[in-house]
């Protein structure tokens, strides 16, 4: 038994083929044109019945629009056709119908064919169960980790992954939040739709509002044409809202209506339109204090703080710190380069108030500008000394290199007439100096991407 999408502009057709169809014990939803099919086309349809020409919409744009729209919402397609379109019945199957019927057709002809293609349906879903199982089947988190402080976050996640929940996951900056809001995505039955990351405290207010929601052509000054929005490019799979707290209070309540309603009103106007994601937010802050202070929607905050997990810092795990150093070397390209056990050591005393991605960084600078065959302590040294302020105990935040290079190069600043481009200048030529003219490893130790410096050198005319 099937459900059965039947689109035809033959009332008789129409009412023969449904009853016949009808009365083997399929369910049949039966419209008049391609427009109206493709409104009733859901992840349920097993099966269309379309004739190829029709008014509003033909049937060789049908198949075309399933073939190519979420691979969730692909029924087989079977072209009913008459005798002078053949032709195009043929093209229909080139294009991906799983077969064509003739018409007048027979009633077993008709019952036959349905028949196969609900059993080719059947299968493809089965393949599709288990090529997720397989997939997900050794996959893990992503995260590198021992035993101890992350057994609690670890177990949470796996357990609300594969949901459709929303999720709040806080913690410090880069303990790993979107790599969580990550798995999270990969681990569900929507791992193979959309992940779509909005980084709300990155856009500026003003752009926020149609980056997110959409907007139609001519809604404001320079929208020459409509665009869709984040929240509808995630349909289908998982929006993640990274550092939701700096969301502005503006847009909060119109948040708000999408969560309740999953519907995204368009800048502009136009109607309401559905949409279908899994909520993902993460933040740094501490939102019941933010709530508190009035920075933050009360009522936004019960909608997204669903299920909260915490990650812990990096200060919480040292015991983590000689696997994650091996396995970012190994990233970095080095499968065979060895730490030492002095340097792993030290490692795993510092403050790490920039986390595992300190942690990344700095295993990036090492491994790039290391002195001899192995990775040493006087690589660490040299590299990335540990501020007095540090090594007294205090807690100094250290996740770029440039708060100690500034302070080894610059010492207290002049009282006044300091050009901050020359001083960047004169940092990227010292720099260069520094790594014998090397740009890849000169970008590295100031922590920008390659492109970055090439074009910083350029536009000064250094090197
Ligand atoms: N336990 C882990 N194992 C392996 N890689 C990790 C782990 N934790 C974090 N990472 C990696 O460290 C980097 C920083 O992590 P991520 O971007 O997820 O942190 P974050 O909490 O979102 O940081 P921020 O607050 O700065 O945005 C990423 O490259 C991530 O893949
Ligand atoms: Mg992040």
């Amino acid at each position: 038994m099937g459900q059965i999408l039947l689109i035809d502009d033959d009332s008789n057709l129409r009412e023969v083929a449904g009853f016949i169809l009808q009365s083997a014990g399929h369910e049949v939803d039966a419209v008049s044109n391609g427009a109206a099919g493709l409104e009733s086309l859901g992840p349920d349809t097993d099966l269309v019945l379309t004739d190829i020409r029709m008014p509003v919409m033909g049937g060789m744009e049908v198949l075309e629009r399933i073939m190519n729209g979420p691979a969730e919402i692909r029924p087989p397609v079977i072209v009913l056709t008459a005798h002078g379109t053949v032709e195009q019945a043929v093209a229909a199957m080139k294009s991906g119908a799983f077969t064509y019927l003739l018409k007048p057709f027979a009633r077993d002809e008709l019952l036959l064919t349905v028949e196969q293609a609900l059993r080719t349906r059947a299968l493809q879903r089965d393949n599709d169960r288990l090529r997720h199982l397989l997939t997900n089947r050794n996959r893990d988190t992503g995260f590198i980790h021992g035993p101890g402080a992350m057994d609690d976050f670890l177990e949470q996640l796996k357990q609300v992954a594969p949901t459709d929940a929303t999720v709040l996951i806080h913690g410090a900056s880069g303990t790993g939040k979107e790599l969580a809001a990550r798995a999270c995505h990969d681990l569900s039955a929507r791992w193979d739709q959309p992940f779509v990351a909005v980084n709300c405290g990155a856009i500026p207010e003003t752009l926020m509002e149609s980056e997110l929601f959409g907007h139609l052509k001519g809604a404001f000054t320079g929208a020459d044409r409509a665009a869709t929005g984040r929240i509808r490019a995630a349909d289908g799979g998982t929006l993640f809202l990274d550092e939701i707290a700096e969301l502005p209070a503006s847009l909060q309540p119109k948040l708000l209506r999408v969560l309740e309603d999953r519907t995204v009103d368009p800048v502009g106007g136009g109607p309401a339109i559905p949409v279908d994601f899994r909520l993902v937010c993460a933040t740094n802050r501490d939102l019941d204090a933010e709530v508190t202070a009035g920075n933050f929607r009360e009522d936004l905050y019960y909608r997204i703080n669903v299920l909260l997990l915490h990650i812990p810092e990096l200060a919480e795990r040292r015991s983590d710190i000689p696997l994650l150093w091996e396995h970012f070397t190994r990233l970095h390209g080095e499968e065979n380069l060895a730490s030492d056990p002095n340097l792993l050591r030290a490692l795993e005393s510092r403050p790490w108030r920039g986390n595992v991605r300190e942690l990344k960084n700095l295993n990036q600078r090492l491994v790039l500008m290391r002195k001899g065959d192995s990775l040493t302590i006087s690589d660490l040294d040299r590299l990335a000394p540990t501020s007095p302020a540090v090594s007294t105990g205090l807690p100094k935040p250290e996740e770029t290199r440039s708060d100690t290079a500034a302070e080894l190069l610059l010492g207290p600043l002049p009282e006044a007439g300091l050009s901050l481009i020359e001083l960047e200048k004169e940092v990227i030529r010292r720099a260069l100096d520094l790594c014998g003219g090397n740009r890849t490893k000169t970008a590295a130790y100031l922590g920008i991407p390659r492109h970055v410096l090439i074009y910083r050198l350029e536009k000064y005319a250094i090197g």
